[in-house]
């Protein structure tokens, strides 16, 4: 890809949990091009959020990258350098989190929080700023902006505030949005009215959207291509159309088949037997094997490489080691 906006080149990241490290995150590799649009896909405990908060460099105090690295818009970045975070945090890329009231300030009011974000970032006087978050206030689809600038957190609705949030996310224009599970709080209307917004957004300004969710049927609204993470590592890469219609991976499929459709109305929706195993109880083999009704013994002892599958398509697996090129 010729202009990626963030690169992730074989990334670890670990946690310390008494004399022991155990990965959380391993062998991540993925590129966000500008204003490409990319969803992250897997179930609870898979290490979606793990990876967004890599990006931003507020990964938990006790977890470190462990191995590879992180390069935002040409730039690598270095773990330990909080400086080098912060001059990109909220300029090249910012982002948006599931609660809105954990990231808001509850003793400020809502629009002084927009402004502070431009005036800590942009050289921009104090009324300057103030016009600015009012304009983005707008943009977001917020009304009565000059009455809603004074109102602290607790005086919105929860889509109000999420509104508040991806205002407070792009008021320094970065050229990357990480969402994660930005709607997963919020009814389906309110949904409905943020995943247009996020897409008209990326179409109107050419934001690059990462986009983190359970629910592959919330990314496909938003993004063009879709990474499938399960325990730590992606198992596929591929974009929308193709994992919609031609899914690779048995994990991806088990997916697919517990998204809600018109044709499974009336019938009780499939989930995947078993669960995520825990950091601290990933043996040798593929860790989906235990799940996967197309497990062999191999899958059970050998963890599976990456294997290029299509132009764009990228699936780890072993059912897939004849036919492709690991990558
Ligand atoms: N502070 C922590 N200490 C130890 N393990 C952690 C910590 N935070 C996360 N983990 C582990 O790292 C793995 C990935 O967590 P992560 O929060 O990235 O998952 P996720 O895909 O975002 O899940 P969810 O859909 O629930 O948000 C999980 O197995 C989790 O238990
Ligand atoms: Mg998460």
């Amino acid at each position: 890809m010729a202009n990626a906006l963030l690169e992730l080149r074989d990334l670890e990241v670990a946690f310390t949990i008494g004399k022991r490290t155990y990965p959380a995150l391993q062998h991540i590799t993925f590129q966000v091009g500008e204003k490409e649009t990319v969803g992250i896909v897997g179930e609870s405990g898979c290490g979606k959020s793990l990876t967004s908060l890599s990006v931003m460099g507020l990964l938990p105090e006790t977890a470190a990258m462990t191995k590879g690295g992180i390069v935002l818009d040409g730039r690598p970045m270095e773990a330990s350098s909080r400086e080098g975070w912060s001059t990109v945090r909220g300029k090249q890329v910012s982002m948006i989190f599931q609660n809105p009231m954990s990231a808001l300030n509850p003793l400020m009011p809502v629009g002084k929080q927009i402004a502070e974000m431009a005036m800590a970032h942009l050289s921009v006087s104090k009324p300057e700023a103030k016009r600015l978050a009012m304009d983005m206030m707008a943009k977001v689809g917020l009304s009565r902006v000059e009455r809603l600038y004074n109102d602290y957190p607790h005086q919105l609705s929860g889509g109000m505030m999420q509104r508040i949030m991806i205002a407070m996310a792009l008021i320094c224009k970065p050229k990357l949005l990480i969402a994660d599970e930005p709607t997963t709080a919020l009814d389906v209307t309110i949904q409905a009215q943020i995943l247009d917004l996020l897409r008209d957004l990326n179409e109107s300004t050419g934001t690059a959207i990462l986009f983190i969710s359970h629910d592959l049927g919330v990314i496909r609204e938003v993004c063009r291509r879709v990474i499938v993470m399960y325990a730590g590592t992606i198992v596929e890469d591929a974009s929308v159309e193709e994992i919609l219609d031609h899914p690779k991976h048995p994990y991806t499929a088990a997916l697919l088949q517990s998204l809600p459709s018109a044709d499974k109305r009336g019938r009780p929706l499939y989930t995947i037997p078993g669960r995520v195993p825990p950091i601290t109880d990933r043996g040798a083999g593929c860790p989906f094997a235990g799940r996967c009704p197309s497990a062999s013994d191999t899958c059970k002892s050998a963890a599976p490489a990456l294997w290029q599958v299509g132009a764009q398509h990228r699936v780890r697996c072993h059912l897939y080691a004849d036919g492709g090129r690991a990558v």
